[in-house]
């Protein structure tokens, strides 16, 4: 039998441990061992995006790191991104308002990137956005919105996101801040 080692760190600001084999990645341990089936698991190859967690607030790669790497380390994922009330932090509104996904499967990997990215670059550029998310793939917004929800939510932490962003009216009429082409993938969605 595999030997198995147990792994203390802290995930979503609470400590967890776990015993684990060598060989467990960090997906694993964060979705099968903790529970916290947010993160997703798309190619396992450090491909995707789909996976990505917070190690130490940068971003990484969960299929690519053994858990036991991650020891001693504090790791976000997205259900960490909220406040602890629930209420989703100014990514996650911006990704909402502007139609940012569609089946979410990419979602996570993109939420936790896009944090990263604008704790970094608070106020990036068309080709600083585009070069942030570059890593994380989705087979079905077309990138737009995406880059769409990336901007909004650099306006929303820096306080000049308007008001009422996130209403259903704001959203159809793109006045929260996301351009038209909202409105065009809200049809998508619901065709
Ligand atoms: S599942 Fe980790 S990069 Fe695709
Ligand atoms: S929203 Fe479906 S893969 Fe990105």
């Amino acid at each position: 039998m595999a030997e198995s080692f147990e792994v203390a760190l802290t995930v979503n600001g609470t400590p967890r441990t776990a015993r684990v084999p060598a060989r467990r990645l960090l997906s694993d341990l964060l979705r099968h061992d903790l529970g916290l089936t947010g993160t997703h698991v798309g190619c396992e190859h450090g491909v995707c995006g789909c996976c990505t967690v917070l190690l130490d607030g940068d971003p990484v790669r969960s299929c690519l790191m053994f858990a036991v790497t991650a020891a001693g380390h504090e790791v976000t994922t997205v259900e960490g991104l909220a406040e602890p009330d629930g209420t989703p932090s100014p990514v996650q509104r911006a990704f909402r308002e502007c139609h940012g996904l569609q089946c979410g499967f990419c979602t996570p990997g993109f939420l936790c990137t896009v944090t990263a990215l604008l704790r970094e670059t608070p106020r990036p550029t068309e080709d600083q956005v585009l070069e942030g998310i570059s890593g994380n793939l989705c087979r079905c917004t077309g990138y737009q919105n995406i880059v769409k929800s990336v901007h909004r939510a650099a306006d929303l932490l820096s306080g000049s996101g308007g008001s009422g962003g996130s209403s259903p009216r704001n959203e159809l009429s793109g006045s929260g801040g996301c351009g038209g082409s909202a409105r065009r993938n809200e049809t998508a969605e619901e065709s």
